[in-house]
């Protein structure tokens, strides 16, 4: 084949599997084999230096640092959005647009996510990727040419598409963002590697774009959505659905959230949607932005004071809120993990008021040095936990200092344990190299006796102090208190009326020191029914709830013990797989490492779990007040879902989750959180959000309350 036909096809091929891998999120092909051709297309250029192109995938990093970047003209103002917080502004918008359009009725609305990053602006020209700059002010920005061109969701040269031909000059605007998931592994790395950490995505972002050196921002995981038109020759569009339509198709990466809607109505259940669905979204947003959908309205509408009269932000509750730190103590938890906590002078953040916040860890505690006195901006992103982000250092007291790490609990005075986490890697001695890292030494060494290469050897990586933890496993207060709420709770034991508050009593007047205990407060009745705030009835019900629970699910009683990473799945595991209690309790370690989904350290968490003294005991008085229900081994021909993966979503009506759930599981099923391409079908309530979204995006099977009911009756009539 000629050289030039063949570099011009590699070079194709490749990019779009970039398109696949980078901009739908949907590759084609593995990591190896990309990278077989990628390398096939290096050694092709190296063979013929003559042909090389600027547009060659290979040439995303070719470019040397510059000492500073070059200003950049937009040739059409980048223009800026108005917000507005609340519904009553948003009516105003409304009012202003139907004067103005008076004559006109065919407007649409078109709705977009507001992208929480920073505005570029990229030039293709013939379809080529010429340049690329920052927003600026609006009529000056910054040439980044050569970083923009490191981000691959950018294509360097269009997609040639059959439905519309390549533009001669196509400037598009669009947001450039880090997502979640890339921010948290940026921001773990930059932990590793004692590097600056980001306060969140978007000034990631943005200060990744204005490096200097192109080989920085290439290794920055940048990606790029469009949301605009700046100039454009030898093309028309005439709305924005239109335009995005075409871009898609040219390999632009495009907004999947985006809408056309109707009136006011329309854009507020957009709004109230995306709201809703926000943690769910893999990038920040700060709100939506609603736009006049056909281009000769918005020029008809045209601009003020550099924002357009046809488009507003309507903005999410404010997410960052800066406060004081009044206190920092350490709080023991059910594991006997003491947690630092910040109690901050209260903030109304994200729409609810925050007055404390996790300092998570004590490797967290001495990385960000926080300090009673000190200002602080924190963060509640959606249903997450409040978090530090940043300390103003500028406003530190004078006479601050360091918190110091308890030696002693604060609960009951033990001695501090302090645990260190490592990550351990297997090495090869003949090769000098990594063969595989591990989060544990015991998962390590495993891997290690059971591929029997003597070879094979065992390095630690870091070793960081990760936890404190109270030496009194079994008798810190704190402890004990938490394990009993746990005993107590939903997936538990699930007994009512023993909230904090009256365990707490409870506790204290020494009715309880451990869960077997509950069983017994019958003995006190009269007692307890002489407390504050109690009286006969409703100690007769809380003993009458007690009594209830005794009849016990095998998983449940497993969960409720506590034992460390054992949760609400690995119980039920346990439970289907041993069948009785007794079985579970003396399993071996290699028994229970049989299990799917156990590992070696949860497996040598539950024998270290049941070799301890005080479980011993406690097992002793608990077990006999129980009534363990039997489970009936079934036969695969009565579970006529096994194997099969189903997702719950949106509000459920008839049926509570847990109902659904539980039927669910004893039909074989697995019932699991996130659609994936091996999920079989979902079932999906009301208001369902991006699972129901991505369910029909992938051809998944949806299920209404109804079909579920038929699908426990008949099963045979969906599978
Ligand atoms: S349109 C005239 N659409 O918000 C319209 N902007 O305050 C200007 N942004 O500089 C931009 N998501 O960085 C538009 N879907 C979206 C957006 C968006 C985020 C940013 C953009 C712009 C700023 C305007």
């Amino acid at each position: 084949m000629d050289p030039h036909l063949k570099y011009d096809n590699l070079k194709e091929v490749i990019r779009r599997h970039d398109y696949k891998y980078y901009v739908l999120d949907d590759p084609e092909i593995s990591d190896i084999e990309y990278d077989i051709l990628f390398r096939g297309l290096s050694s092709f250029e190296r063979k013929f230096p003559e042909l090389l192109t600027s547009d060659s995938p290979t040439q995303r990093v070719g470019i040397a640092p510059v000492s500073s970047f070059k200003t950049y003209e937009h040739n059409k103002q980048m223009l800026s959005l108005s917000n507005v917080f609340s519904k009553s502004e948003l009516q105003d918008f409304f009012k202003r647009i139907e004067k103005r359009m008076m004559d006109v009725s065919d407007y649409d609305f078109y709705c977009e996510p507001k992208m929480d990053g920073a505005a570029i602006s990229l030039i293709f020209e013939d379809g080529i990727l010429t340049r690329g700059a920052t927003r600026g002010d609006g009529t000056t920005g910054e040439d980044i040419t050569s970083n923009v061109k490191t981000i691959k969701s950018i294509p360097q040269k269009l997609l040639q598409s059959s439905s519309f031909p390549i533009p001669s000059y196509l400037e598009i605007r669009g947001e450039i963002y880090i997502s979640k998931d890339d921010f948290e592994r940026l921001n773990k790395n930059a932990i590793h590697s004692d590097d600056k950490v980001f306060a969140n995505p978007r000034n990631a972002a943005s200060g990744s774009l204005r490096q200097l050196d192109p080989k920085i921002t290439s290794k920055r995981p940048l990606s790029f959505m469009a949301h605009g038109l700046g100039e454009v020759r030898g093309a028309e569009f005439k709305s924005l659905e239109a335009l995005f339509l075409n871009l898609a198709n040219l390999g632009l990466p495009v907004n999947k959230l985006n809408k056309k809607v109707n009136g006011i109505e329309g854009c507020i259940a957009y709004y109230e949607n995306i709201l809703a669905n926000r943690d769910s979204i893999p990038f920040d947003i700060d709100g939506v932005v609603y736009k006049i959908n056909q281009f000769a309205y918005q020029d008809k509408l045209g601009e003020i004071s550099r924002s357009p009269r046809w488009a507003i932000a309507h903005k999410f509750p404010a997410e960052e809120a800066t406060t004081l730190i009044e206190e920092i103590n350490f709080q023991v938890g059910r594991t006997g993990i003491l947690t630092p906590v910040a109690r901050l002078k209260p903030v109304k953040v994200g729409g609810v008021i925050v007055s404390n916040c996790t300092l998570h860890n004590i490797d967290e505690l001495q990385r960000l040095d926080p300090r009673i006195g000190d200002t602080v901006v924190i963060r509640r992103a959606g249903d997450v936990i409040p978090q530090i982000i940043k300390i103003i250092e500028s406003k530190r007291p004078d006479e601050s200092s360091s918190i110091d790490i308890p030696r002693f609990c604060p609960a009951c005075n033990s001695k501090i344990k302090q645990e260190n986490q490592s990550d351990w890697e297997v090495i090869s001695s003949l090769k000098n190299d990594k063969v595989k890292s591990f989060g544990s030494k015991i998962e390590a060494e495993y891997f290690i006796n059971f591929s029997n290469r003597p070879e094979y050897q065992l390095k630690e990586i870091t070793n960081r102090a990760a936890f404190i933890k109270c030496s009194s496993v079994f008798s810190c207060p704190e402890i004990v208190k938490g394990n009993l709420i746990h005993f107590v709770s939903r997936k538990a034991f699930d007994i009512d009326g023993l909230g904090q508050e009256i365990l707490n009593t409870f506790i204290q007047k020494s009715y309880l020191s451990d869960p077997s205990d509950i069983f017994c407060l019958e003995n006190y009745r009269l007692d307890l029914e002489k407390l504050e705030g109690f009286g006969k009835k409703s100690i007769s019900n809380l003993l009458t709830s007690i009594n209830n629970s005794r009849n016990i699910e095998l998983s449940r009683l497993v969960y409720s013990l506590g034992i460390p990473e054992v949760g609400e799945a690995t119980s039920r595991n346990l439970a289907s797989a041993f069948l009785d209690f007794s079985s579970i309790q003396n399993a071996s370690f290699i028994n229970l490492i049989e299990l799917d989904d156990i590992g070696p350290k949860v497996a040598s968490n539950i024998v270290n779990f049941f070799k301890h003294e005080y479980v011993s005991k406690l097992l002793v008085n608990l077990i006999p007040h129980l009534k363990i229900k039997k489970i009936i081994k079934k036969n695969i021909d009565e579970m006529p879902l096994l194997n099969m993966q189903i997702v719950l979503t949106g509000k459920l009506a008839r049926f509570s989750r847990d109902e659904i759930k539980e039927s669910l599981i004893s039909m074989g099923a697995k019932v699991t959180s996130s659609v994936s391409k091996n999920t079989n079908f979902i079932i999906a309530g009301e208001n369902a959000g991006s699972k129901l979204n991505k369910a029909s995006e992938l051809g998944i099977k949806v299920l209404s309350e109804e079909n579920y009911s038929e699908l426990i009756n008949d099963p045979k009539k969906y599978i």
